[in-house]
Parts: C-alpha cells; sequence; structure tokens
C-alpha cells in the first residue's frame, strides 16, 4: 500500500473502532477511491488470515451471493477453528448458547441453515405479515396516544423502541413484563460488539439473555400458547429437525433482530428526515411516498453498518485483490449503498428515488428474514407519526443530538421532539 493508503486505512480503522469523531461517510468514499477491496488487520487476530473490507456494491454482491466460496462459518475452514474457538471462550460454557455463540441460521451454512430457515419462513412471508399490519397499526397508535397531549416526546424511548419490540414480542409469545429487560440486553449486547472488540458486559448481557430465554422455553414448554415459539418447541419436541440449542438460538436470533434494527430505522429515519427538512416536506405532503422513502432511508444510512463476517472457502480475486482461503471478508453494507457506479448523487438523501437495489437487508441466502416486517413497520411508523404530529422538530438544538455510528448498530440514545 502506498502512504495515501496507509491514512485512509488509519481513518477508516479509527471509523470502525466507533470512537472517531469524523463523518463515517466521507470516510467509506476515500476507502471507494481507492478501490473496492482494501485489506486491514483481522479483527480475530487469526495469525496470517488477512481481512478485508468491501464498499463497492458489484464486489459486495459477489461475496454475498456467493455462500459456497464465501462462508459465515469459519469453523468449516480448518484453519479458521480458533476464531469460533476464540468467540466460544469469552462466554460460560455451561451457559444457555445465544445466537451469537449457538447455532443460529446466521452463522452457518447449507443444508443446516435452509433447514432453520424453513422452520420459521412461513411466519415472515409479506403475505403473513400484511396481515398483521392492522396490529402494528394498533401499537404505533396507543404509544403516540400516551404522549399527544404532553406536545413533546423523546421519540426514542416513547416509539421507535416500544413500537418493534412489541410487535416482535406479541408474535413470540414474550409477556409483556419481560420487553423492557429484553431490550436493555439487546442495547448492550449491539453496543459491546465492535471491530474486534466484546465488552464484558456485552458478554454478561448475551449470558443473562440466553439464560432467560431457556426458562421462558420450560415455561412455554409446561404451558404452550398460540404463538411462534410454543409452535418452535413442537417441532424441537417431533425430534429431528431442531435441536435444544437450535432452538434457544433461533429465539434469541429473533428477539435480537426481530426489535433492535427496526428500532434504528424509526429513530435515525427521523432525525434524517429533519435533517433534510425539503424531503420531509415533500413525505409530509404526500404520505404514499412512505414506502419509496423507507427504501431511500435504509440506503441512504440504514441500521446495519455490515453484514456478519464472511470466510473464503478458497483462494479467489476479489476486486483486484489476492484473497486467500480463511481470509475474512467484512461487507460494508453502508458503503456500498453510496457506490457512485450504483446511484446518481449517492450522498444525497431523495425519498422519490427509485432505489432498485440496496444491501440495507443483505443479500442472497442470508438476507433479512424479517425485511417484509420491517417495511411493514417502518412504513406504519412513519406514516403515523406524519399524520398525527405533523408540525414535528427537534425539540433541542441539533448539535446537542449525539448519533454514535458503530459496527454492530447505529446509535441514537434519546431524540426529544416537540409537535
Ligand atoms: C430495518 C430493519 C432490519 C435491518 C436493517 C436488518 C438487516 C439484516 C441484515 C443486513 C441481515 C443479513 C446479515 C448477513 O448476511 O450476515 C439480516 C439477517 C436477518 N434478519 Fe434482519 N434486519 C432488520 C429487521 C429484522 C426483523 C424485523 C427481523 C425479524 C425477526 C429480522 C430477522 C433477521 C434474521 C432471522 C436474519 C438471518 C437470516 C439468515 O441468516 O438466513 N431482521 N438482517
Amino acid at each position: 500500500m502506498n502512504q495515501s493508503n496507509d491514512a485512509i486505512q488509519e481513518k477508516l480503522l479509527h471509523v470502525l473502532s466507533g470512537k472517531s469523531e469524523e463523518d463515517p461517510f466521507s470516510v467509506f468514499a476515500e476507502v471507494r477511491q481507492e478501490g473496492a477491496v482494501m485489506p486491514i488487520p483481522n479483527p480475530m487476530g487469526g495469525g496470517d488470515r488477512q481481512a478485508w473490507v468491501v464498499t463497492h456494491m458489484d464486489e459486495a454482491m459477489q461475496v454475498l451471493k456467493n455462500h459456497h466460496r464465501f462462508t459465515v462459518d469459519p469453523s468449516s475452514i480448518d484453519s479458521n477453528r480458533h476464531i469460533r474457538d476464540h468467540i466460544a471462550s469469552t462466554v460460560d460454557s455451561s451457559a444457555p448458547q445465544t445466537f451469537f455463540t449457538g447455532k443460529s441460521m446466521l452463522f452457518v451454512d447449507e443444508p443446516d441453515h435452509r433447514r432453520l430457515r424453513k422452520l420459521v419462513s412461513k411466519a415472515f412471508t409479506p403475505r403473513y405479515m400484511e396481515s398483521l399490519r392492522p396490529r402494528v397499526q394498533e401499537i404505533a397508535d396507543e404509544l403516540l396516544d400516551q404522549v399527544q397531549a404532553k406536545g413533546e416526546m423523546d421519540l426514542v424511548k416513547d416509539y421507535a423502541y416500544p413500537l418493534p419490540i412489541n410487535v416482535i414480542s406479541e408474535m413470540l409469545g414474550v409477556p409483556q413484563s419481560d420487553r423492557a429487560e429484553l431490550q436493555s440486553w439487546s442495547s448492550a449486547i449491539s453496543n459491546g460488539l465492535g471491530y474486534g472488540r466484546q465488552d464484558p458486559t456485552a458478554v454478561a448481557n448475551m449470558q443473562a439473555f440466553g439464560e432467560y430465554t431457556a426458562q421462558l422455553v420450560r415455561d412455554k414448554r409446561k404451558s404452550p400458547e398460540d404463538d411462534l415459539i410454543s409452535q418452535l418447541i413442537a417441532i424441537e419436541e417431533e425430534g429431528d429437525r431442531l435441536s435444544e440449542e437450535e432452538l434457544i438460538s433461533m429465539i434469541t436470533l429473533l428477539i435480537f433482530a426481530g426489535h433492535e434494527t427496526t428500532s434504528n430505522l424509526i429513530a435515525t429515519g427521523t432525525m434524517m428526515l429533519l435533517d433534510n427538512p425539503e424531503q420531509l416536506d415533500k413525505v409530509k405532503a404526500d404520505l404514499n411516498l412512505v414506502p419509496g422513502a423507507v427504501e431511500e432511508l435504509l440506503r441512504f444510512n440504514g441500521p446495519s453498518t455490515t453484514t456478519g463476517p464472511r470466510f473464503a472457502t478458497e483462494d479467489i480475486e476479489l476486486g483486484g485483490q489476492p484473497i486467500k482461503k480463511g481470509d475474512m471478508i467484512l461487507v460494508m453494507v453502508k458503503a456500498a449503498n453510496r457506490d457512485e457506479n450504483k446511484f446518481t448523487e449517492p450522498e444525497d438523501l431523495e425519498i422519490i428515488r427509485k432505489v432498485d437495489r440496496h444491501l440495507a437487508f443483505g443479500q442472497g441466502i442470508h438476507m433479512c428474514l424479517g425485511a417484509p416486517l420491517a417495511r411493514i413497520e417502518g412504513d406504519v411508523a412513519f406514516t403515523t407519526l406524519l399524520k398525527r404530529m405533523p408540525n414535528l422538530r427537534l425539540g433541542i438544538p441539533r448539535k446537542d443530538v449525539t448519533w454514535h455510528f458503530a459496527l454492530s448498530s447505529q446509535g441514537l440514545g434519546s431524540l426529544p421532539l416537540s409537535f
């Protein structure tokens, strides 16, 4: 690498550490200029195994769509067994496994992936999700009823967080009284995982989350109800389609993935609209534009920075770079979603843009299972908010709003609004 490469790599690593004050998107633009694929030090150690970031759309698609050449399970490559061992060694081995350490669909290859995903895919079809729309609407209205008369709210605490956690909890059958705790575990997990970093608090929260879920499964085994967890328990009891470990991993994955990201879409999405008043006015003038606006918000600054890591199963060239078997690849979806080769004026938020493809939900076999649900929640959340509170504005000076970039999830601790 030449000197300018080195400086850009430094900046990128600083941004990925979550400690940089710099705008991550301007750093991603600089990285894209250097090429589609850039080497970085391997965040998991890994001896001579190199890591790479992918920032262009075409190469990102190549990685995500080619699951034979790029696996999600490093232990399937002999030389990489240490990576899973490293992750497993940070948690108490007698504790129930969560989606992170156990066998969830996110971290297994075919044929296990297909088997696990098929068990729940019926509960996430666009058609079934549409049937939930009236209930999502009710939840959104109930939340806004509680603050409407006050003329102000904290969007994060009062709306963006409770909406998705209540929806996914009702689907799964998580008792109302436990939802706040789940939310706090999930936030601690996503804030505590970073580039080569697992804070001890994240690990402790993961363990508490796993223990809670194991207890919930024991309770539901005794008294099943009409919910997704009870259906999964029935499948597990049949014997050969789902093991106990996979069951707990699946439930923790659905709870975690089912609300953390969507909350971010609603909170950060609202902030982006407030930052772009002409776009906010456009969508307020015609609420039929909301579904398209949600796609553009996902492209422009969606909740996920990267997909989960992939590992090359053979030596391969990607974007002109020599990737070796076992190397780790991080697909930076936030960067690929602003690829100048694919979008005109990619750094502008344009809610009527025709977005043919973005990577906010990933691509290929691991593409987000919950995308149809997230889209409905986003549609209902923004439509209801803008319809009921058309004079929405920031309740504090813009400089006091802190949006924190992170590798696993972005953070907006609070967003005080007046209306
Ligand atoms: C705006 C909201 C959401 C965003 C941006 C998002 C993003 C993503 C991304 C990028 C992936 C792919 C990860 C990879 O390839 O490594 C993914 C996978 C997944 N998401 Fe979402 N997600 C969202 C909402 C949801 C919801 C509501 C659920 C509901 C349970 C959900 C469940 C899942 C599951 C189960 C997977 C794993 C799929 C597999 O491995 O086959 N997500 N999500």
